[in-house]
């Protein structure tokens, strides 16, 4: 789709510009229907400036695009990317794709939720523009000793894709919690499809919703909840770390190193120790 390909020749050189005849030359069409095609993208939100020497995307375009979060995975990265306006569970999407036979990896990612989840029935606030909302489901195939290993990798992947660009350090609350100068700003709601005659985890389903942007919260959320009020990098760039990281870690789930990294930023080390233990 002609959308499509300007969307990825933007993002690929983004923030230098690309020629309406280039781009028109590259995907064989008329510089009319470049342009059409472009307002179309700024229709969707996508903020795109013209100048001489073509259109660019502004440093405050934050639509999340697939090639946007492509730019920040390893290269040649085997994994599907959808992304959504509007969905009513990332999770629950990624669950129907496998009732459905769709054994992919898949990493889904959304603007707004309208049916968020979190652990133990509870809800995930997920408004549009300032948050990630987004659900890795990875084939694993293996036995897992200790599955919240899944849980608290997504936690450190987390912690080191975002905490570089922090004034302060993040703080975990086992199992799912991310916390940011004092309040609650990621939750993490892993679940996995078993083989019970196996005991393998055939996939895991990994969901994080991580408020980036500044925004305020429903009466019943305040003081509870918070954001890490950042205005850069862009999400797809903090959606592609968190995916890099977590992959990373996905090939050590066994290795011991990583639970040092969430015991460092745990609030509450001992019980994490007492539950690995278990
Ligand atoms: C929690 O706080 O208990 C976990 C919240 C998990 C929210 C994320 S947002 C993306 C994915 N889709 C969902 O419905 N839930 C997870």
């Amino acid at each position: 789709m002609l959308k499509d390909d300007v969307i990825r020749a933007l993002e690929d050189v983004r923030p230098a510009p690309v020629s309406g005849q280039a781009l028109a030359d590259r995907f064989g069409v008329s510089r009319n229907a470049v342009w059409k095609v472009i307002h179309q993208l700024m229709e969707e939100g996508h903020k795109i400036a013209s100048v001489r020497a073509g259109y660019y995307l502004e440093e405050g375009s934050d639509r999340f695009t697939e090639p946007g979060i492509r730019r920040f995975l390893p290269p040649g990265c085997p994994i599907a990317i959808e992304t959504y306006d509007t969905i009513d569970s990332t999770n629950n999407e990624a669950k129907r794709r496998i009732g459905a036979g769709d054994s992919r990896d898949l990493l889904l990612v959304s603007e707004t939720q309208t049916a968020g989840r979190g652990r133990m029935g509870h809800s995930f606030y997920s408004p549009e523009g300032s948050g990630i909302y987004m659900t890795l489901s990875i084939e694993l195939g293996k036995p897992l000793y200790q599955p919240e290993r899944i849980t608290l990798a997504a936690a450190v992947a987390v912690v080191r894709a975002v905490e570089p660009f922090l004034s302060e350090e993040l703080r975990l609350k086992w199992v799912n919690d991310i916390f940011y100068k004092g309040k609650k700003v990621c939750g993490i709601l892993s679940e996995g499809i078993t083989d019970l005659e196996t005991g393998l985890i055939q996939h895991a389903i990994v969901g994080i919703g991580l408020n980036v942007r500044p925004l305020s919260f429903p009466v019943d959320l305040e003081g509870i909840a918070g954001s890490l009020e950042l205005m850069q990098p862009t999400r797809n760039e903090i959606v592609g770390r968190i995916v890099t990281e977590l992959l990373i870690l996905y090939g050590a789930l066994d290795s011991d190193a990583f639970l040092e990294e969430y015991l460092s930023r745990s609030m509450h080390p001992e019980k994490v120790r007492q539950e690995l233990s278990r």
